[in-house]
């Protein structure tokens, strides 16, 4: 079984480009940020907390994040709900997060990173926001989140280069898929 992180700044097509993959190659589509969702949506005390840090735009606790992520992989390896394996998406936002993940978890097969610019972002952060019903999708935080991103991917992309993949998405969603799909090929060739 494969395990491939997704990255990329918010709003650059990472849910929308899993949710293709997933079809194509039979992943479980693990987004860290639908587990936070969910979280906050269960109103858990844990959720409480998490829903004052992402409406601001800033990263929950990596124990957090990681524990979500593991506990779905666990269960899934057990319950055999994917042959292929795992497709972890906004997952790491920053280098300490993956490398504690390879350490608590296993080891990354392949990193996509979607890569756009950051008027692009927004724009499609802004366009989404009429209908998200997200609340971290505002001018203000939306800013904040692509500030921070900017600060955190370029050491991940560094430190794993070997593994990353840097897919210009600036394109139709088509396009970008069919760019995914040529790097996604030979790991399940
Ligand atoms: P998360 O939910 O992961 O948000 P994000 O990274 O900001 O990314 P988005 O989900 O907003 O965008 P996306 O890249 O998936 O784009 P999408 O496909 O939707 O995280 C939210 C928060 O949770 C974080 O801020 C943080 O607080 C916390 N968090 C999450 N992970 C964490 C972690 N690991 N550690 C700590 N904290 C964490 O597309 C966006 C829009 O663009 C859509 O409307 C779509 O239709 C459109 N679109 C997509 N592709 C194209 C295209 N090619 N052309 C035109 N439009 C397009």
């Amino acid at each position: 079984m494969k395990t491939i992180w997704v990255i990329g700044g918010p709003g650059c097509g990472k849910g929308t480009q899993c949710s293709k993959i997933i079809d194509k190659y039979g992943l479980l589509h693990l987004s860290s940020g639908d587990l936070l969702r969910e979280e906050v949506a269960s109103g858990s005390s844990r959720g409480a907390s998490l829903q004052e840090l992402m409406s601001k735009g800033l990263f929950v606790p990596t124990d957090v994040v990681l524990s979500l992520i593991k506990e779905r992989m666990d269960k899934a390896r057990q319950d055999g709900s994917t042959k292929t394996g795992f497709l972890i998406d906004g997952y790491p936002r920053e280098l300490e997060q993956g490398l504690q993940f390879e350490k608590d978890v296993c080891p990354v097969d392949l990193i996509l990173f979607f890569d756009v610019k950051n008027d692009t972002m927004k724009a499609r952060l802004l366009g989404r926001a009429a209908v998200s019903g997200r609340a971290d999708d505002n001018e203000e935080t939306i800013v904040k989140r692509i500030e921070i991103f900017n600060e955190k991917n370029n050491k991940i992309v560094e430190h794993y280069k070997d593994k990353v993949v840097r897919i210009n998405a600036e394109g139709t969603i088509d396009s970008i898929f069919n760019e995914a799909s040529k790097a996604l090929e030979p790991l399940f060739s």
